[in-house]
């Protein structure tokens, strides 16, 4: 697997070092970015806010959003990505799912269609406490693309600290798939804190299997992985 592990002794080195690199690969022409949210990115996208990356000439995907939010609740990841990134740094298109619209499963087609018309050059992951990536819960089909998914319960805990309550957290959103973020030519994964470390050890130690979604990017030609933890490969 070509995979990079590189570990930080502080969180602040980690995302100076990864805005860095989505500015370079800016530079280097990169025009299509697949964007995460959560809050691992919210650090990021402070730095890339105060940095003088420019990326009005380039395409973002996002990957996924809830279902049934209305698109100014503050965490709507259409709201979330306004507030933490395009407002402050404008792109020539942003593309996230629409999680209002009438037809869920017409919605990821699309999202599908137009993902095959914009390779991702640089695709932006973080990483659920059960090895999601994107919204792809563990049992995901590795073949599966854009879809709808029903999230499981403990994600919805995980997400619920951005929430009043558990009940306010959506139990369905749309999400690219994992054949999706396998077409990405280059994949920048962040994980940080105590909680991703069982994640991520199934990334760099374990077997790949659906039971661990994060697994399937030992099959990625192209990984970079970020990380705080101390993590052994043997
Ligand atoms: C969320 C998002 C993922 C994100 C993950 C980790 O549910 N759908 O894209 O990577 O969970 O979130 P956090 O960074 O808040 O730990």
């Amino acid at each position: 697997m070509a995979l990079q592990l590189k570990t930080f002794e502080s969180v602040d080195e980690l995302y100076d070092f990864a805005a860095q690199f989505l500015q370079q690969k800016v530079k280097e022409g990169a025009k299509t970015f697949g964007l995460a949210t959560g809050g691992t990115m919210q650090p990021l996208y402070k730095n890339l806010r105060q940095s003088d990356v420019d990326f009005s000439n380039c395409t973002s995907f996002n990957l996924d959003e809830y279902i049934g939010l209305p698109i100014e609740h503050p965490e709507s990841y259409f709201t979330y990505m306004q507030k933490e990134l395009f407002e402050h740094k404008p792109f020539s298109k942003n593309y996230l799912p629409n999680g209002l619209a009438e037809d869920a499963d017409a919605e990821a087609a699309h999202y599908n269609e137009l993902l095959a018309q914009h390779p991702v050059d640089v695709q932006l992951l973080g990483v659920g406490e059960n090895g999601h990536i994107g919204f792809n819960e563990p049992g995901t089909p590795f073949s599966e693309k854009t879809h709808v998914v029903t999230l499981t319960a403990s994600t919805r805990e995980a997400n619920a600290r951005f929430f009043n309550s558990i009940d306010e957290v959506p139990e369905k959103a749309i999400t690219m798939g994992i054949a999706n973020i396998l077409q990405a030519k280059e994949v920048l994964l962040i994980a940080v804190g105590e909680k991703k470390r069982a994640a991520l050890e199934s990334l760099v130690r374990g077997e790949v299997s659906v039971d661990s979604p994060i697994t399937v990017l030992q099959q990625h030609a192209n990984v970079v992985v970020l990380t705080d933890l101390n993590i052994s490969l043997a």
